[in-house]
């Protein structure tokens, strides 16, 4: 689907799906952009949920243009004082961006390198179960968020701290008709981070903790069909953010062991192939829209010992699809 466009979007380099847009002048690029409030949401939607945009160092010193921006995509930008996030990593005057960073107050540690680090050929693993970690943000959410904004301060140094994504519609179409068959009408069972329920939690039998009503597992559908476009896309996450208890699949012989674990495996290895994914090495001033009811996408490790980094995310919401519609929001409820 082609949409007219105020900007000039550009392939992205050494991915099979997304969008790139060189901003140049600040001031110039914001005004275009908020003449025509749709161009940069279907930039991000004809790049299959992914944007580029390269050169907002200006953020830094002007944080309400992250959250100005952020509306653009979206009803609702995420107020997240309103939310159980830990204080030490909302910014102090801004309650709409997330700080994820190393440094103090939140002193958030990357993931572990995975073993090996690099491939034989010098890449990077990208792909399940090599690499860990994939997932759509808040998908332990009813219903969950569209679009998240995500903007290096401080990057990791090259060859460090990327950020991998996934083309979920580029997976799906790919799947074989048998396949896209078996999971039509599936579901996935996600969970919160930290229940004691995720897989390596189970594995280690470790007691799953009572949950708080808001935090009870939300099912959600494996094929996700997108409110805007139609398109359907693989919707799923794996060690972390699904329940490993009464899931992963819902219907599905549970466990670490069972039907479901070895479906979501072979799904996760074939989501995240390297002709589905796209590494980012960060540079300052790099912000990435990316659609999450259509992309997943994982951190990877720096050096946190040696160097800084410092990313804002917001999160938007107000288009998760009919399926949703008329629902209270699970995590308000008490
Ligand atoms: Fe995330």
């Amino acid at each position: 689907m082609a949409h007219p466009t105020a900007f000039d979007v550009q392939p992205l380099p050494g991915a099979s799906f997304g969008g790139l847009i060189d901003v140049g002048d600040i001031g110039t690029f914001v005004a275009a952009a908020e003449a025509a409030p749709d161009a940069l949401l279907n930039a991000m939607i004809d790049g299959h949920g992914f944007l580029l945009l390269k050169g907002f160092r200006a953020i830094a010193d002007d944080p309400g243009l992250l959250v100005a921006l952020s509306r653009l995509f979206g009803e609702e930008v995420e107020n997240y004082r309103l939310t159980t996030t830990d204080d030490n990593c909302i910014h102090a005057d801004h309650p709409e961006i997330l700080v994820l960073t190393n440094l103090p107050p939140c002193d958030r540690q990357p993931p572990a390198k995975p073993e090996p680090a690099l491939l034989p050929d010098g890449s990077l693993p990208v792909q399940f179960p090599l690499r860990r970690g994939w997932h759509t943000d808040q998908s332990f959410r009813r219903p969950p968020p569209d679009i998240s904004l995500f903007c290096a301060l401080v990057p990791a140094p090259r060859g460090q701290g990327q950020t991998l994504y996934a083309d979920g519609i580029g997976a799906y179409e790919a799947l074989s008709d048998e396949m896209k068959a078996r999971i039509e009408d599936l579901e996935g069972l996600h969970i919160v981070p930290g229940s004691g329920r995720a897989e390596y939690a189970v594995r280690a039998g470790e007691t799953p903790r009572e949950l708080e009503p808001r935090e009870a597992p939300q099912r959600q559908p494996v094929v996700r069909v997108h409110p805007v476009t139609g398109q359907k896309a693989l919707y799923l996450c794996e060690a972390g953010q699904m329940d490993w208890v009464e899931g992963p699949l819902v219907g599905m012989e549970p466990g670490i062991h069972g039907d479901g674990a070895r479906l979501l495996y072979e799904l996760m290895e074939h989501f995240t192939q390297p002709r589905f994914a796209y590494a980012h090495e960060w540079e300052a001033g790099d912000l990435i829209v990316y659609d999450n009811r259509c992309t997943i996408h994982c951190a990877t490790w720096f050096d946190a010992e040696r160097h800084d980094r410092v990313m804002w995310r917001t999160t938007v919401w107000g288009n998760p699809g009919p399926l949703y519609d008329g629902e209270e929001r699970s995590w308000m409820v008490s």
